[in-house]
């Protein structure tokens, strides 16, 4: 299959394939990973606005980044149209991020009560100005990330779409349910061909793409100019290997138990030398620092060993297990025992 590279404004991302922003998990070393297995474009996890406007340390440790995971999206949330723009302008100013993307699709209560992510799109004028002022602020490409609607009764995405490309928008990223839905449900793929058929900016699609072959489905059926991918990467980074030798006709051979234990041994590392940077400031005991990392990466681990014959066992083990010897030692048991 022929795939084009995907632009986004004066951006060129070589592969249209992307890494949805998932708080709790994409941190840089995820990123990063994800990055060298051929995913074109990663995100930030979203970060509050107000707290870079104030350049609360907080908040600026979301905002590290590499050259080697770059082009990276800074995934930022907020409902005030200037300290948006004045956040974006911070962004810029760190001169590691290649787009600025406005989360208006958060349905988390605290979120949405200030006025911020999902409960954006009851405001469509409004998502506009916040786009323009974006815009007017800084030469970085200004995206959405957004969904369907609030929910059933709220299915607005085409305003919602029309008024960020009046704004100024360089793509939309749809995540093809409501925010009443979360993450759960089917995706409605029929709804991310009718919008990239009234759009004129790149829309790419997202939602429901749980198998390499999946992302394919969705381009040929949807028409998308691009694919973003969630769940099916914790654990499973190389889903973008997978998609890659689909589209050269090439055979696809998934990790071997090395280069598993590898990428494994790689992330849980890096995450820790991110978080002692990041706790400098903070003179924090290393051993607390260790024991934080572990429990902070305990998703990842349970993901990355899903369906091994041991998984349970260490499940089981999973609070006791606060150094990264620990778990890796685990790690290699579950290896171990499954041939
Ligand atoms: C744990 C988790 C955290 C998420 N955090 C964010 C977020 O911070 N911003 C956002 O726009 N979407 C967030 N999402 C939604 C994903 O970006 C994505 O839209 C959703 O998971 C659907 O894609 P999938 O079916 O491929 O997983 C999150 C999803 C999950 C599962």
């Amino acid at each position: 299959m022929k795939i084009a590279p995907l632009r986004i404004g004066e951006l060129t991302i070589s592969a249209p394939l992307l890494l949805a922003p998932m708080a709790g998990y994409t941190r840089l070393p995820f990123r990063a990973i994800c990055k060298g297995l051929g995913c074109g474009l990663v995100f930030t996890e979203v970060i509050t606005a107000e707290g870079i406007l104030r350049r609360s340390p907080q908040t600026m440790r979301f905002l590290e980044s590499l050259p080697e995971e770059r082009p990276v999206a800074a995934h930022i949330y907020g409902s005030n149209p200037d300290s948006m723009a004045g956040a974006a302008q911070v962004i810029e100013s760190l001169d590691r991020f290649d787009l600025i993307d406005i989360n208006c699709g958060c349905p988390v209560p605290k979120v949405m009560r200030k006025g911020a992510g999902a409960a954006l799109m009851r405001e469509p004028a409004k998502i506009r100005v916040i786009v323009q002022a974006i815009s007017r602020a800084v030469s970085l490409p200004v995206t959405i990330k957004t969904r369907l609607g609030v929910s059933r009764e709220l299915f607005n995405i085409s305003e919602v779409a029309h008024a960020a490309e009046e704004g100024g928008a360089s793509a939309i990223f749809l995540h093809a349910r409501f925010a009443s839905d979360k993450h759960s449900g089917p995706a409605d793929w029929e709804t991310l061909k009718r919008i990239k058929e009234e759009r004129y900016i790149p829309v790419i699609g997202n939602g429901g793409i749980t198998q390499a072959r999946h992302a394919t489905d969705m381009l040929q059926q949807t028409g998308v100019d691009g694919v973003m991918i969630g769940r099916a990467a914790i654990g499973n980074p190389w889903i973008f290997r997978e998609i890659h030798s689909l589209w050269a006709g090439r055979p696809y051979h998934a990790p071997s138990r090395e280069e598993r234990r590898e990428v494994i041994a790689a992330h849980l590392h890096r995450l820790y030398a991110l978080t002692m940077v990041e706790n400098k400031t903070r003179k924090p005991r290393r051993q607390a620092t260790e024991r934080d990392v572990c429990r902070r990466f305990r998703g990842h681990l349970v993901a990355y060993l899903s369906g091994m014959r041991g998984l349970r066992t260490l499940r089981q083990h999973l609070m006791e297990m606060d150094s990264m010897e620990a778990v890796m030692a685990a790690v290699d048991q579950v290896l171990n025992s499954h041939q």
